[in-house]
């Protein structure tokens, strides 16, 4: 079990109560969650409202299950794993009021992939790589649970001057929407250590994008500025 840090899992379990709150910790999130199933429905489908009935999703690092659900929604079959108790059993209490059939269960992706090689059509790591200890394990394990010619989409924070002034400035101390320490500068990944990652398990990076926040709207957008966010996916060869 190489790809966990417990600290990292220890953060989010102290807020873990407060996913589903949309004013809460996990602001950002809920802010960013229409834009990331429009990117995913439209690669999957050709279409943002796209319905994808028949596709196995797994979602690695589900947290509270805030994209799990809605891609539940879309019709997906969606498996939701993270690696903490509390956070899963956050995830399943809202499942009680949504009614998602989503299938969380605290376990690590390469378990998963023990049990169920290359059986999913789409495996998500939204907002997880900049947690992980050893991000080229941890894609290797989601390679590993890919079918040929899956898709491995990814959302996470570049390691620039502007993603820290952003994320760690003003998210974590200005504004206060995450505790501070949340997010380490040196976990923060390039898109071309990602590529050279994701080409080692033979994924070729078939799109990236910027997600930018817009202070008029308060909403973000796609762009073409992956200086701060950015989101993509791969292909397994
Ligand atoms: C910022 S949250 C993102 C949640 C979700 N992916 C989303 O975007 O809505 C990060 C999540 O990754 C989980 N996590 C951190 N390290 C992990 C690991 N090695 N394996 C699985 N999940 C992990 C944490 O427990 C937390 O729930």
């Amino acid at each position: 079990m190489v790809t966990v840090d417990a600290e990292e899992i220890a953060k989010f379990e102290r807020i873990a109560h407060e996913w589903w709150e949309p004013e809460g910790k996990f602001k950002l999130l809920h802010q960013i969650n229409p834009l990331r199933v429009g990117y995913i429905c439209r690669q999957l489908t050709g279409s943002e409202q796209g319905d994808l009935s028949g596709l196995k999703i797994v979602d690695i690092g589900c947290g509270g299950g805030i994209l799990s659900e809605a891609l539940d929604h879309r019709g997906a079959s969606v498996v939701g794993i993270d690696r903490s108790e509390t956070i899963i059993k956050a995830a399943q209490a809202h499942q009680q009021e949504s009614g998602s059939q989503v299938l969380y269960r605290v376990q690590a992706a390469e378990a998963l992939a023990a049990q169920r090689p290359h059986s999913f059509d789409v495996v998500l790591a939204m907002e997880v790589l900049e947690h992980v200890p050893d991000v080229e394990a941890f894609i290797a394990q989601c390679a590993a649970l890919l079918k040929p010619q899956g898709l491995f989409f990814f959302a996470t924070l570049n390691r620039t001057v502007q993603a820290w002034m952003a994320a760690i400035v003003g998210g974590e101390y200005l504004l206060r929407w995450l505790p501070r320490g949340t997010h380490a500068y040196g976990k923060f990944i390039r898109p071309s250590e990602l590529d050279q990652h994701l080409r080692r398990v033979e994924i070729h990076l078939r799109d990236l994008q910027g997600m930018t926040y817009q202070p008029l709207s308060n909403r973000f957008q796609l762009s073409r500025n992956t200086n701060i966010n950015y989101l993509g996916f791969g292909q397994r060869a």
